[in-house]
């Protein structure tokens, strides 16, 4: 059962997020996330509950089998442990190339030309350097908060949020920060101002996607993902849901969609109780991600989850009215609406009775 202490952070975490979507909704989502980012207060009180909510509330109620917010984190490494150290990578750079050799061989036969260029050279040589024993993971972890990754012994973690919960992690926009040849952190080296390109062998984002209320927003990060993560990388993404596994499994495969035309090729995805666990690997020869997609054909109906640079949540397809009341601006919601919005994170009470 939800503790008064567990509801009071659960509502300000909602609260949050409530009021970043309304803004969007009226104001268009330029104006709305540099209102959102200029709020130093409602960002602190955010970053102290979500900490205290995953730290306190989410333990405690780890015993529940039911329960897979704090699993997320064992997951999340346990994943790049199967990648990086159990055989996963080699699996995946072996497939790729052998898709790669099929498309060569396929144009070679339509278009009369050589198999021994582009990709497959460059593929070879790719990896070449690759099965030399990893002994530290260079990983991303955006919208960290409170950097709960940072304890594992083979992960060099950089951590970064828009308000840092502890001073493990960097103040970064990740939907903003330049990335360029090399890092750079601010003098008080608080602040991490620029990524380098192709340099984190892991990208997560936990519970991060839904925390943008326009689609354009989710897609810029996954691109920055694309563009920070080395070749043969992966992209970890954890997004709550705490319907059943067919539920929103148009939105998965528009996902899929959208992230294969960026060089993404899908090689894991688990519905746990609550949430969507997926692993994207940043592919070596983009034509070969770009395939899937390609080959795949959607239904009418599907279309209007489909875009090539917007990722769609539920949330997305639900409406929201708001109304002004005096000076303050309050927000309404129908029943179904807040109950979709959020029963959809894991910060539905209900999840822990
Ligand atoms: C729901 S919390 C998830 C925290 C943590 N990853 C976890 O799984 O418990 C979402 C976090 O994303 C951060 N965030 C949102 N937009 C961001 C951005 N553009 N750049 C960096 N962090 C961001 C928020 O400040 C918040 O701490």
């Amino acid at each position: 059962m939800a503790t008064k202490e567990h509801k009071d952070l659960s509502d300000i975490v909602k609260g949050t997020h409530a009021l970043l979507r309304a803004e969007y909704q009226r104001y268009g989502a330029e104006v709305a996330w540099e209102h959102h980012v200029s709020q130093n207060d409602v960002l602190q009180k955010y970053a102290v509950s979500m900490q205290k909510l995953a730290t306190k509330c989410w333990m405690e109620n780890n015993l529940n089998p039911r329960n897979d917010t704090y699993c997320r984190i064992t997951w999340i490494k346990i994943q790049c442990r199967e990648y990086f150290l159990n055989g996963g990578k080699k699996k995946y750079d072996e497939r790729e190339r052998d898709i790669s050799i099929k498309m060569a061989l396929n144009e070679a036969s339509n278009e009369n030309f050589q198999i021994s260029n582009d990709n497959c050279g460059y593929m070879a040589k790719e990896l070449q350097n690759t099965y030399e024993r990893r002994v530290s993971l260079d990983v991303l972890d955006v919208g960290s908060c409170y950097n709960p990754l940072g304890d594992e012994d083979i992960f060099n973690v950089t951590a970064i949020d828009l308000t840092p919960a502890t001073n493990t992690v960097f103040r970064s926009d990740f939907l903003n920060v330049a990335i360029g040849k090399e890092k750079i952190l601010s003098q008080d080296e608080r602040e991490l101002r620029q990524l380098a390109v192709n340099s984190f062998d892991a990208v997560v984002f936990s519970l991060l996607l839904e925390y943008f209320p326009c689609p354009r927003q989710r897609y810029i990060c996954c691109r920055n993902a694309y563009d920070v993560l080395k070749n043969g990388g992966i992209l970890i993404i954890v997004s709550p849901d705490s319907k059943h596994v067919g539920a929103n499994a148009k939105l998965m495969k528009s996902w899929r969609y959208t992230l294969s035309k960026l060089g993404f090729m899908r090689i894991k995805y688990e519905k746990l109780h609550h949430i969507h666990c997926l692993v994207f690997r940043k592919c070596i020869c983009k034509n070969v991600a770009i395939r899937w997609a390609d080959l795949h054909s959607f239904s009418k109906d599907d279309e209007k989850y489909i875009s090539d640079e917007q990722i769609f949540i539920p949330q997305d397809f639900q409406n929201i009215c708001f109304k002004e009341k005096q000076k303050n601006i309050t927000y309404e919601y129908d029943k179904n609406d807040l109950i979709s919005t959020f029963s959809e994170l894991p910060f539905d009470n209900k999840a822990f009775q």
